[in-house]
């Protein structure tokens, strides 16, 4: 990686050796060596397309759920989208939220409901950006981004700026035709529909998401969820069933509330959160002969680990 090329290209805009656990939901992990904001939909096309042209390994970081950084940090180049811009079409039956994939889906969700638009109550439960959950096909309550999403824009390595349906994303169980491709393309806005409804009912389900959530889901940073649920199954049931909830490896630990969050207690690394990890899929797999697979990403460098 020539810093020269990339100094040349982003001037001001480069940074270098910023942390990044302070970006991230679990607060954990190392720093990116070089660092930039793209604060909309066209930088953030712009500065891929160069970064591809010049062959320049990079990583788009959102609102750093559903990831874990090394604590060695990323030798690369973290664009952080901050393309956040969301506006609502209202057209009867064919209304939508248009957002850029950096926005925070809980914000987009909760602006259609404030102005009376029913579909997305769901999604004010999820933290993350909405490109992060159009291209994980995140969900909860039944729901899931499959049933929502009209259109996505995306900058395509080989094929450029394209608009791609709900079929075309061939959604399935949290992944997506992008999730299948790591690195081919990037999400860059997203078109989400939405129906009138009543402000009151959809007040209600808003307030009993949140209520189910609070409930059952623990506060305290954390990944997110730490493993896909198997088929027919939950990972959070399994590992509880295993006596696991409160297991510790460092400053990280299988949340009493639910076992399918590991929590960060103050002082953890990412170390802490992989070992506790790896402990959890062993003894789950030993004892039941289900290999949990992750529903996070792990970021940066991890050779020693391995
Ligand atoms: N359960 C236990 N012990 C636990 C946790 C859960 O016995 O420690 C049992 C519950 O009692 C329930 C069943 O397992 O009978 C399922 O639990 P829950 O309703 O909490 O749902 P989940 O399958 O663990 C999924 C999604 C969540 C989403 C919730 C609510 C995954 C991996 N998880 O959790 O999504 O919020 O349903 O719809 O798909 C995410 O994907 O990141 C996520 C948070």
């Amino acid at each position: 990686m020539d810093e020269k090329v990339l100094l040349k290209r982003f001037a001001q805009r480069l940074k270098k050796d910023v942390p990044l656990a302070n970006l991230t939901t679990a607060k954990v992990g190392g720093a990116a060596r070089y660092f930039l904001n793209a604060v909309n939909a066209a930088q953030l096309a712009e500065d891929v397309a160069f970064l591809w042209a010049e062959e320049i390994p990079f990583f788009i970081l959102g609102s750093g759920s559903n990831i874990l950084v090394s604590d060695a940090g990323v030798d690369c180049v973290v664009i952080h989208n901050k393309a956040n811009h969301i506006h609502l079409v209202e057209k009867g039956d064919s209304s939508y939220v248009q957002a850029e994939s950096g926005a925070i889906l809980i914000t987009a969700a909760r602006q259609a409901a404030l102005r009376g638009y029913t579909g997305l109550e769901w999604a004010t439960t999820i933290p993350g950006t909405v490109g992060g959950a159009v291209y994980g096909n995140a969900g909860a309550y039944g729901a899931s981004m499959q049933q929502h999403l009209l259109l996505v824009d995306i900058l395509h390595r080989g094929k450029g700026c394209l608009s791609l349906n709900t079929e075309q994303m061939g959604y399935s169980y949290r992944s997506s035709a992008l999730k299948r491709e790591p690195g081919m393309a990037v999400i860059l806005s997203a078109r989400l529909a939405i129906k009138k409804g009543d402000k009151e009912r959809i007040k209600e389900l808003i307030n009993e998401f949140s209520a189910r959530r609070k409930q059952t889901q623990p506060p305290g940073p954390c990944i997110g969820s730490t493993f896909k649920n198997p088929a027919g199954d939950s990972a959070g049931r399994i590992i509880d069933s295993l006596g696991l909830k409160g297991t510790r490896v460092g400053g990280v630990q299988v949340s009493p509330v639910h076992a399918n969050f590991f929590v960060n207690e103050g002082s953890a690394s990412a170390r802490d959160y992989y070992d506790l990890i790896h402990l959890v899929q062993r003894i789950v797999e030993e004892k039941t002969g289900i290999k949990l697979e992750p529903e996070f990403e792990l970021i940066g460098d991890w050779k020693e680990q391995a």
